[in-house]
């Protein structure tokens, strides 16, 4: 099949490869004339891991553009995968949705259509969409696009990091429509995934009994409500690990042996109970900021989802309070953070806890020092205006430090040379923020060891 791609961020380039992989030709579009002539020369603007190695095995498959006159006539899926950021008010900023719409309302070819909602957008957005590319079409060709083209909200569950491996094997599929012709298309289009007929990459392998994929067909506002629910109620298991982190450490229990004991109860489950710093990324922060609103235009309150947002914010100022329980005075202090990206394995500085921790560390009159195995180059760019020492090593961010905070779980910290490390600090104090590190080695390396709810 054809497919037309509209950004090449996170979630568009990674949907494009894999569809270019599995053996659709794929047009990748986007505004930004940079990053089309990077990816044209086979480099990968962002950091995930297997995605240049796919986008090579996929290659012939795969063009990119900055022209819809190029992508949009003669594709059968149009996928629009803009950016929706979040405005001060907590909604998302449709102005990205709405320019993609009417260009490809613009350039709808003589064929069938159907144009995919890929982006996170409020629930409604379905038939704003198809306002609008209608409209455009109906103001360019004078006539209406009548049986041309259809919209369908097809949500995205690919978490940063392992955003293929979720792509390739998702938990579900996720389709709304209420016209059988496009569901007919996106069925076609995702049968290798939900069958799993396709050759698995070495790099990616299927996970063993993987067989089939359940496609969840609903209505376009069922299906833009799973995409929030399931980040919501994702969110929310977050912080109320983090709450009862907190009672944990009261009461001198261990937050990571009360995870696992409930993990096992299949009906709460083991992941996402991972207690630290709390959540960041693009994702979580908006769209359960974005519920709320939804909620409030409907005169409703989400008390649950508000306090999963509270208690996330609080998990930041948490930190701050660790160290000046240990170090009494945070002024002419020298901390160094490991980690900034919001999570591993990803080169993201969107909401980073780290970020956050470091502006109120410097706030507060301390030196900060940051280090991270990949975001440094792009934490430079982007974060010039933080008053922190980027460090090339770990050595140098912890030589003369009165403490280390781990923010981010890099496999590599948990490996460091900590008995060396030792002895460079002016005081051995580690705050591990996500649990991660060897609590009985680094004790026994001489450092005191803090972690959450611990
Ligand atoms: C999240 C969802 O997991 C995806 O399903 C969804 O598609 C995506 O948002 C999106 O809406 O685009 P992502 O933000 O990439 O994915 O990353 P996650 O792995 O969900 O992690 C989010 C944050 O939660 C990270 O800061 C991570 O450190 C934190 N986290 C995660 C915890 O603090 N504890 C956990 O147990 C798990």
């Amino acid at each position: 099949m054809r497919i037309a791609i509209i950004g090449t961020g996170y979630v568009g380039l990674t949907t494009g490869v894999a569809l270019a992989y599995l053996g659709h030709q794929v047009v990748g579009l986007d505004v930004d004339a940079r990053k089309v002539e990077m990816l044209r020369q086979g480099k990968i603007p962002i950091y995930e891991p297997w995605l240049a190695e796919l986008t090579e095995l996929a290659r012939h498959n795969l063009t990119f553009t900055t022209t819809y006159a190029e992508a949009i006539p003669g594709a059968d899926v149009v996928f629009i995968a803009v950016g929706t950021p979040s405005l001060p008010d907590g909604n998302p900023d449709l102005r990205y949705v709405r320019s993609a719409a009417q260009s490809v309302g613009e350039h709808l070819g003589e064929g069938y259509t159907v144009v995919v909602n890929k982006s996170t957008v409020p629930i409604g957005s379905g038939n704003w969409v198809e306002t609008i590319v209608r409209d455009a079409f109906e103001a360019c060709h004078g006539q209406k696009p009548s049986g041309r083209f259809a919209v369908a909200s097809n949500p995205e569950f690919l978490r940063e990091g392992s955003a293929l491996f979720d792509t390739l094997y998702p938990d579900r599929v996720v389709v709304g429509t209420r016209e059988s012709q496009a569901l007919e298309v996106l069925y076609n289009l995702y049968k290798p995934i939900l069958e799993q007929t396709f050759p698995a990459p070495r790099f990616l392998p299927r996970p063993e009994g993987l067989a089939a994929v359940p496609l969840i067909t609903a209505d376009q506002a069922s299906a833009e409500l799973i995409k929030y629910a399931a980040n919501a109620f994702l969110a929310l298991k977050i912080s109320f690990v983090n709450e009862i982190a907190q009672l944990a450490e009261r009461v001198g229990a261990d937050v990571t042996q009360i995870a696992k004991g409930i993990g096992l109860d299949q009906r709460i489950g083991p992941r996402f109970l991972q207690a630290g710093l709390g959540w960041g990324g693009s994702c979580f922060g908006k769209d359960t900021a974005a519920l709320v609103a939804t909620a409030g235009e409907y005169g409703l309150a989400m008390p649950i989802v508000q306090a999963a947002r509270d208690v996330n914010a609080l998990q930041r100022h948490r930190v701050i309070d660790k160290l000046l329980g240990e170090l009494k005075i945070l002024k002419g202090r020298t901390i160094g953070l490991l980690g900034l990206a919001f999570k591993p394995n990803t080169d993201d500085l969107r909401d980073a806890p780290a970020l956050d921790i470091a502006q109120r560390l410097v706030e507060r009159g301390a030196r900060v020092r940051v280090h991270d195995p990949v975001a440094m180059a792009r934490a430079q760019t982007e974060c010039s205006h933080l008053e922190v020492q980027f460090c090339d090593s770990v050595e140098a961010l912890a030589s003369g430090a009165d403490a280390l905070v781990l923010v981010t779980e890099w496999a590599q910290y948990r490996d460091l040379p900590w008995e060396s490390l030792v002895s460079q600090m002016a005081n051995p104090l580690v705050m591990d923020g996500r649990n991660h590190l060897d609590r009985e080695r680094l004790t026994q390396a001489g450092y005191r060891y803090l972690g959450i709810g611990r």
